[in-house]
């Protein structure tokens, strides 16, 4: 009978397969999927070298390392996302959350200081990753959400019975029906890429559902829709915080004209315009 495998072996073949499909970070997914495969945590990969694998075990490292090498993206094939303080469940009903929009959680978090029980709503949940961080930083918050995506919701709703946070989600277009000058904060990640940019993104991201990419024409569609909407629903004195595309800095804050101040663009951690963030006087 030949020797069996070892993890160390299936290791090196995943790693240089992954580099021949030409997929990003190959050596790190690789690690991650045979994690996965084979229930351990990914740093036991490198400890459990010598361990040898049963050919049932192989059968199910191959079929991960398959689907990752057809651009399946590494979030689906594992099935959660780290997001924050919390362990998101992603697939292909919703937007895989991204490091990027973490920080916005600590936007929010500061300009609600010192409001206890404040009203906060979320523009499109996705999987639920902001609005249940926020529930989950702060419980005093009154959190809602919505997406007009009912496979989203769906996914939001699985998120936040499993993580044990109450966050009413409803369908709605935008804010669309909500009750004026009742919100403190509105926060968002709307679809930003411009319709003729969707073509040229990697195939991974073009795994995300089309309706949490695609802005429109100019890529600001429902932002533009989102600033006067919100304008309507804050109270007075309220936020409203919205994701954005690296260069849409300059066009977002010009899309709010009388009515709102301290108008400011907000960079994420790479040092890139990332964040609106606007007060209705
Ligand atoms: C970029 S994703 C953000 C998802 C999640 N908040 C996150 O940050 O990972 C945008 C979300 O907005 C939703 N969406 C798109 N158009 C919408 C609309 N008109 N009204 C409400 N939600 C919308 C999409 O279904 C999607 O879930």
């Amino acid at each position: 009978m030949p020797d069996l495998p070892t993890l160390g072996e299936i290791l090196k073949k995943s790693e240089e397969f992954l580099v021949r499909k030409s997929i990003d970070n190959p050596k790190g997914d690789a690690r991650r999927l045979l994690a996965h495969g084979l229930g351990i945590a990914p740093m036991q990969v490198l400890l459990q070298f010598d361990r040898p694998l049963t050919n049932p075990e192989v059968a199910t490292l191959r079929t991960l390392v398959l689907r990752r090498s057809q651009n399946e993206p590494l979030q689906h094939i594992l099935g959660t996302v780290g997001f924050r303080h919390l362990e998101i469940r992603c697939d292909a009903r919703a937007l895989v959350p991204r490091s990027v929009t973490e920080s916005i959680v600590d936007e929010v978090l500061a300009r609600l200081k010192g409001i206890p029980k404040a009203l906060v709503h979320e523009v499109g949940v996705g999987t639920g990753c902001i609005a249940l961080s926020l529930r989950h930083e702060r419980a005093d918050l009154r959190v809602t959400g919505s997406d007009i995506s009912s496979d989203a919701l769906a996914l939001a709703r699985h998120n936040a019975q499993i993580l044990g946070l109450w966050v009413p989600l409803f369908q709605a277009d935008l804010l669309d029906g909500m009750k004026a000058q009742t919100l403190d904060l509105v926060v968002s990640n709307p679809p930003y890429i411009p319709t003729k940019d969707l073509a040229g993104l990697s195939a991974e991201v073009r795994a995300d559902p089309s309706l949490a990419l695609d802005g429109g024409e100019d890529g600001l569609v429902c932002f533009r829709k989102l600033v006067n909407q919100s304008f309507q629903a804050l109270k007075s004195g309220g936020w409203l915080l919205a994701e954005h595309g690296f260069d849409q800095g300059a066009a977002t804050r010009s899309l709010c004209d009388t009515g709102w101040a301290e108008i400011v663009t907000i960079k994420d951690l790479s040092g890139q315009d990332r964040f609106l963030a606007v007060r209705k006087a």
